[in-house]
């Protein structure tokens, strides 16, 4: 298997391969997988989740929900679609199944479940930011951390797509559990989209540069990949299901340079590493002076025109693929 950057796509012909939606009963998984029952610890207004067997380190809270959304929208924007796999014509037709693991605020999920009323979407996060009363009927969420394996039997899903996520795994979580659990709740002839940033920005001057590295070295000690984005394909080959992978990036400005979007996704990169505040007194630095360093870092990318790469991972399960089981 190798990456390239084109769209070689291939449709398959999802109505041989597709269960009836009532085959299975989300409901009843959602039943089983309420083992989480997250924490919670709020450190200056910020509310933290607090969990032996997670490593997410960024608040779930109103902020994080409007910051997540912010996000949403930037990407959208700059990939002109919601995801990249071709799974439109699939979709089109109605009755698939789509997972989104680590949905957030599930603001992608939501409007492509407005988009294909007639398929079944299910999203999982380990904190309830996704909205439980009002959603529209083809839309599912369920509490859980991936970490504890997804709670689906192989084969469930049509498209299954993950999204920023880097922060939530270690490297070893992500290529023996995650990438393996996602690839073996993928029905053989679905599509698997990973979507990732760099760790690092273009043209950062000394006191992002300084700024990066220290939060690359918090984020190592948690056993964070450094490289995500170079390690994906790696993780994906090694499952050893897939047919061809394809990478496409897009290069994302941040700071006014780039429009509104990009002046709104500077104050979003910064919201999100000036909530390592909680973990700079190992360079015994204060928590009120990361924040003041973090204001001088976005004039910095502000003035040096930064942008960071994203990329798009998708790659079709073979219809003979394997089936990767945890146990
Ligand atoms: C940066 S947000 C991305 C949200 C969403 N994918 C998006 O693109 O908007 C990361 C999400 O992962 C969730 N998360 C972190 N660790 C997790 C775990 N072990 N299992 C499930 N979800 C997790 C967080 O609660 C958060 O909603």
């Amino acid at each position: 298997m190798g990456t390239h950057q084109s769209k070689g796509r291939k449709h398959h012909s999802p109505k041989e391969k597709r269960l009836p939606l009532n085959s299975v009963s989300t409901e009843s998984y959602a039943s089983r997988a309420t083992n989480v029952n997250p924490m919670y610890k709020v450190i200056d207004g910020r509310r933290y989740l607090v969990s032996n067997n997670a490593i997410y380190r960024l608040p779930i809270d109103d902020a994080e929900v409007d910051r997540l959304h912010l996000q949403h929208y930037t990407y959208r924007y700059y990939y002109g679609s919601n995801c990249s796999a071709p799974v439109e014509e699939m979709l089109k037709q109605g009755r698939a199944r789509v997972l989104d693991v680590g949905c957030g605020a599930a603001t992608w999920l939501l409007e492509m479940a407005t988009e294909y009323p007639t398929c079944f979407f299910t999203g999982i996060d380990i904190s309830p930011m996704f909205p439980t009363e009002i959603k529209p009927k083809n839309v599912h969420f369920i509490q859980r951390n991936a970490i504890d394996g997804l709670p689906f039997p192989d084969g469930t899903f049509d498209f299954v797509f993950m999204r920023m996520m880097y922060l939530s795994f270690t490297s070893d979580q992500w290529e023996n559990v995650i990438v393996r659990e996602l690839s073996r709740v993928l029905k053989p002839g679905g599509w698997l989209e990973l979507m990732e940033c760099d760790q690092s920005l273009s043209d950062m001057g000394p006191l992002t540069t300084d700024y990066a590295d220290k939060a690359s070295g918090i984020l190592e000690d948690l056993g964070i990949p450094m490289n995500l984005t170079e390690l994906m394909p790696d993780y994906i080959d090694t499952v050893g299901c897939f047919e061809e992978l394809t990478a496409e990036p897009r290069e994302i400005p941040i700071g006014t340079w780039g429009g509104n979007l990009s002046q709104m996704y500077l104050d979003n990169v910064a919201a999100a590493y000036q909530t390592l505040r909680t973990s700079v007194n190992r360079y015994n630095i204060s928590a009120e002076k990361w924040d003041e360093i973090t204001q001088e870092v976005k004039r910095e990318i502000n003035e040096r025109h930064c942008s960071v790469r994203s990329i798009r991972f998708y790659a079709q399960k073979r219809d003979t693929g394997k089936l990767m089981s945890l146990k």
